[in-house]
C-alpha cells in the first residue's frame, strides 16, 4: 500500500502595525507586504485605509483595521478583529495566519524647554508613547502567548523608540522616555 504524501503549508507569518500612516510605520508596512507576511496596519483616518490599500491591492497581504492607540475602546475592537482574522483564516482552509509580531510605531516627539512647555503636552506625550503602548500589549499579548504554542520563532512586541531616550537633548525632555 502507498500512501500520498500530505503537504502542510506552514502558516503566513502576521503583524500588527500602529501608527501605519505614515513614516517608519507605513514603511514597516511596505517592508513586511513585500516579504510576504499578512499586514494589519492601525489606522486613525478612513483616508488613510485607502492609501494603505494602494500599497497591496490584494486582501491576502493587507487587513487596514481603523483605530487610535489611545483610544482603548477602538483598540479593544481593533483585537476583536484581529482575532476573528486570524480564526477565518484557519477555519476557512486559507492560509493560517500567526501573530509573529506587533510594531508599535505610532509615536510623538516634543522640543520645548520645560519652563516653556505645558502639562497638557508632556500628558499628551506619555499617553501616546506610554500609556498606549502598555494597553496595547495588554491587550494582544494573549494572541501573542497563543501563537507561541505553535511552531515558529518567538512572537516579538517592537516598541519604536527614540535614541534620544539613551543620548537627551537639552531641549528635548519630553522625548527622553
Ligand atoms: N523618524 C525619526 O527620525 C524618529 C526618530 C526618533 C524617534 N522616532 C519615533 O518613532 C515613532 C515613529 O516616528 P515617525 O517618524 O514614523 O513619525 P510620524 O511619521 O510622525 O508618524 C507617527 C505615527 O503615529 C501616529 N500617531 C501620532 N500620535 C498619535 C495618537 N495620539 N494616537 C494614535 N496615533 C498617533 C500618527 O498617526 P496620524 O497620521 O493619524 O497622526 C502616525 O501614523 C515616533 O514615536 C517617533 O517619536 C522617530
Amino acid at each position: 500500500m502507498t500512501f500520498a504524501k500530505r503537504t502542510v503549508c506552514p502558516p503566513q507569518p502576521a503583524v500588527l502595525v500602529t501608527g501605519a500612516s505614515s513614516g517608519i510605520g507605513k514603511d514597516c508596512v511596505r517592508a513586511f507586504v513585500a516579504k510576504g507576511w499578512h499586514v494589519f496596519p492601525v489606522v486613525r483616518r478612513p483616508a488613510d485605509v485607502d492609501t494603505l490599500r494602494a500599497l497591496c491591492p490584494s486582501a491576502a497581504c493587507l487587513t487596514p483595521l481603523l483605530g487610535s492607540v489611545t483610544d482603548e475602546a477602538s483598540m479593544e475592537e481593533v483585537v476583536k478583529k484581529l482575532t476573528q482574522c486570524l480564526a477565518q483564516g484557519a477555519a476557512q482552509g486559507g492560509a493560517a495566519l500567526r501573530l509573529q509580531a506587533v510594531v508599535a510605531s505610532a509615536g510623538m516627539g516634543a522640543f520645548a524647554p520645560l519652563e516653556l512647555s505645558s502639562l497638557e503636552l508632556w500628558r499628551e506625550v506619555f499617553e501616546v508613547n506610554v500609556f498606549a503602548v502598555a494597553s496595547m500589549s495588554r491587550l494582544l499579548l494573549p494572541l501573542l502567548r497563543d501563537a507561541a504554542t505553535s511552531p515558529g520563532p518567538a512572537p516579538r512586541i517592537i516598541v519604536v523608540g527614540s535614541a534620544a531616550g539613551r543620548l537627551p537633548a537639552a531641549i528635548g525632555k519630553q522625548l527622553c522616555l
